[in-house]
């Protein structure tokens, strides 16, 4: 693995106006939903934001995927428009990361290059946050294998991709395509996993709990199926 990529020089201090409109537009995709939104709504910060610098690299590998994201979004799903728009706007801000745990063992050669996260809100964010709130960022058939932790997570995928939820579709090797625009939630500790196809991809996600563990894979080097 090649040293990990040095932080950049920032490129300034996301205005709070962007931020606003993002997390604004974050709600907005959880308000219509089922009761195991309302917390993580709740919990969305609102302004005046505690501002932090954020942790992480201005740029991964996998960054080279995200403008075409953010093009397909509002394509895919036209209530996306919104949420795209805002976060091109808020891309030269943005700090990305990878899970210390699948830098130190990653579940296959290619997945770190092709891999990655920026914490909008959060410890590690660029506001501060009671829950952590950013999004995913998948190249071309990256296959991110099973995993869990102890914090409730919903995404919100911005362009679309197979994913797996739960040990009985793990078990059985079952994928179910979710577009754009769908609400996935994950209880405390279920498993889940996800590919993406010919094209990257993106989704939002939340956490609520235990914001301090992050993921562990089920079974640390997993091959892609066939
Ligand atoms: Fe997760």
């Amino acid at each position: 693995m090649s040293e990990p990529h040095r932080a950049q020089p920032s490129a300034g201090t996301a205005p709070d106006a962007l931020l606003a409109r993002l997390l604004g537009e974050i709600g907005r995709l959880l308000g219509g939903e089922a009761e195991f939104a309302r917390p993580f709504l709740a919990a969305l910060p609102r302004e005046p934001f505690h501002r932090q610098p954020g942790d992480g690299e201005a740029f991964l590998p996998v960054l080279r995927d995200w403008s075409d994201c953010l093009a397909r979004a509002p394509k895919e799903q036209a209530a996306l428009a919104p949420v795209a728009e805002v976060l091109a706007a808020l891309s030269p801000f943005l700090r990305w990361r990878q899970n210390p745990n699948y830098r130190v063992s990653p579940p296959d050669p290619g997945f770190l290059d092709g891999y990655g996260y920026s914490e909008i809100a959060g410890p590690y964010g660029l506001v501060a946050a009671g829950i952590r709130c950013g999004v995913l960022l998948l190249g071309p058939h990256i296959f991110y294998p099973a995993h869990r932790h102890p914090a409730e997570e919903i995404y919100i995928p911005l362009t679309f991709g197979d994913w797996q939820r739960g040990e009985a579709e793990i078990a059985v090797g079952g994928w179910t395509e979710r577009p754009a625009g769908a609400v996935i939630h994950h209880p405390p500790k279920a498993p889940h996993a996800m590919r993406a196809g010919e094209q990257a991809l993106a989704a939002l996600y939340l956490w609520r709990g235990d914001l301090a563990t992050e993921a562990r894979l089920d079974v640390a080097g997993k091959a892609m199926p066939s």
